[in-house]
């Protein structure tokens, strides 16, 4: 690990939601979770449905403050922040999400897609030039841009996806289960291209998941979260070679292991090619 500051840090995070009013019930998302996300690292968050992955991706996109604790990027506290405050982490850090449809308006062709942020950003370049270049990255036609999302296979919206969450050059992306509503067929390609712009671009990601298998293969750390509690954190080769908590055995234990060979095999086959830039 090197003695560089952190590209995330949290200390002591919970975010408690108050459901029907400050008098009604509420819900305990996260719990006084404290944990590092290194520069240029892959860390996944894992843990089942409910356990606060999304949640914790809210705060490290500051679309939400904690309750309580802080979160830092880089050196700064950026939980509590006002719009003003976060216009450079809005570029920064990028997100992902698991259905491409929900983040990509029916109503606007690709190249306006992949334009939007860079004009809300005000990030002066040639947008057409720019929108080729990153068609090229998730590597699709530069025709697309003139055609609608909806035209498009689920994999190949997930690459549009891709491809609009890198226009800023972010340097963190956040993928939230960015596989896990794609026909099998397609999860492994989807992921080999992740994996390829996080080498390209050297991107540190977020990844979260509930496939341990894929985790492996794709991320150097993991944080395993548990109904809204750190279960444990640690490098991925040691957490896979002895995992310290009950709750992390179950989780291995049920890793889909013939879908991480194939991972495994794609990407090696990959290997070979060169890149486009
Ligand atoms: N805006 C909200 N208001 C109330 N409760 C919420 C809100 N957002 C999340 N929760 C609750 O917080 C807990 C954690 O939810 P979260 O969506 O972070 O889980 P998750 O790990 O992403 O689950 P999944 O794997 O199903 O996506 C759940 O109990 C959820 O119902
Ligand atoms: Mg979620």
């Amino acid at each position: 690990m090197s003695g560089a500051s952190p590209t995330f840090d949290l200390r002591g995070v919970s975010k408690i939601y108050q459901t029907r009013g400050r008098h009604g019930p509420s819900v305990t998302a996260l719990n006084d979770i404290s944990f590092t996300v290194n520069e240029g690292d892959s860390t996944a968050i894992v843990g089942e449905s409910g356990s606060g992955k999304s949640t914790l991706s809210r705060l490290l996109l500051a679309l939400e403050a904690p309750t309580s604790g802080s979160v830092r990027y880089r050196d700064e506290v950026i939980s509590g922040r006002d719009e003003r405050q976060l216009r450079d982490l809005r570029r920064r850090v990028q997100i992902v999400f698991q259905v491409p449809m929900s983040s990509l308006d029916p109503r606007m062709k690709v190249h306006d897609l992949l334009a939007e942020p860079l004009r809300a950003l005000k990030i002066e370049v040639d947008e057409g030039e720019r929108v080729r270049e990153l068609l090229q990255s998730v590597e699709m036609p530069t025709s697309a841009a003139n055609r609608y999302a909806h035209q498009f296979s689920g994999g190949q919206r997930q690459r549009i996806a891709i491809a609009r969450a890198l226009g800023p050059s972010p340097e963190v992306l956040i993928a939230d289960e960015p596989v896990s509503a794609l026909d099998v067929s397609v999860r492994a390609q989807i992921l080999n291209l992740l994996t390829g712009l996080v080498c390209d671009y050297h991107l540190t990601l977020v990844f979260i998941s509930h496939d341990m298998a894929v985790v492996r293969h794709l991320c150097d750390s993991i944080v395993v979260l548990y109904r809204g509690n750190l279960v444990e954190t640690g490098r991925t080769e040691e957490l896979f070679a002895s995992p310290r908590e009950d709750y992390t055995k179950e989780l291995l234990a049920a890793a889909p292991q013939i879908r991480a060979a194939r991972v495994a095999r794609t990407r090696k086959g990959r290997e070979g090619e060169p890149r486009s830039a």
